[in-house]
């Protein structure tokens, strides 16, 4: 009888040992800054794309305000730095790292936990997306897209997701990051891997990071 009790508990210790394991908590972030930086002029200047990255990752001040300058809120309404067909604000960024997906939540400013585990390297075919601290993934809601024909949908997810991505290079060019747009490879395992519903489409991804010196 008490090896039974003893089994069943190991079996119970390890089983709340493996949901521990698959766990991934939220994670606040700091208020994004929201002033400063370089003049415009000077960003189109120095804006472009880099493919090599340092190993650092950004700091949590660092991806909230790059987060905020992305899609965040700018305007007591609660419309956003990107503009988005119709206001649908359909578009969603998920950040990946080494250990784990996450959902930006706008609103409350904090990274809702998707998936445990490293997913980075669904996100593209260049080695470098497996080795970078931070990979963004871009992802139309289309149940926002209220009436809008599945042809309407991919055109201004598409074109919602442009405005987000140069938002984000015009960041990087103002913070000294290194970024570079990019189309995944494999959208249906990075949508599995990200838990995303039929009616969430993948458009592009983008990473982030310290350049390499
Ligand atoms: C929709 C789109 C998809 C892209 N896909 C990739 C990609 O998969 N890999 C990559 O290295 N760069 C990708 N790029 C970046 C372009 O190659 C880059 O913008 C172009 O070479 C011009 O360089 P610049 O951004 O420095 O001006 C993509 C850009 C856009 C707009």
């Amino acid at each position: 009888m008490q090896t039974t009790i003893k089994m069943l508990a190991g079996v119970l210790l390890m089983a709340s040992g493996l949901a521990m394991a698959q766990d991934l908590a939220d994670v606040a972030l700091p208020a994004p800054k929201m002033e400063g930086g370089k003049p415009l002029l000077q960003l189109l200047k120095e804006r472009k794309s880099t493919r090599e990255f340092a190993p650092q990752a950004l700091s949590p001040q660092q991806l909230s305000d790059l987060l905020w300058a992305a899609h965040g809120v700018n305007r007591a309404d609660g419309k956003r730095t990107a503009p988005s067909a119709k206001d649908w604000q359909e578009i969603e960024i998920y950040v990946l790292t080494p250990e784990g997906a996450w959902l930006h939540d706008v609103k409350a400013n904090c990274l809702k936990a998707v998936a445990k585990g490293d997913f980075r390297k669904l996100t593209g075919k260049q080695d470098f997306v497996a080795l970078v601290p931070l990979d963004l993934v871009y992802v139309a809601d289309t149940t926002k897209m209220k009436k809008a024909t599945p042809e309407e949908q991919t055109f201004y997810a598409a074109t919602d997701t442009g405005f987000v991505g140069q938002n984000v290079y015009l960041f990087c060019a103002s913070e000294g990051l290194a970024t570079v747009v990019r189309m995944p490879n494999d959208k249906p395992a990075l949508a599995a891997a990200l838990k995303l519903p039929e009616t969430s489409k993948i458009t592009l991804a983008q990473t982030v990071g310290l350049p390499k010196k």
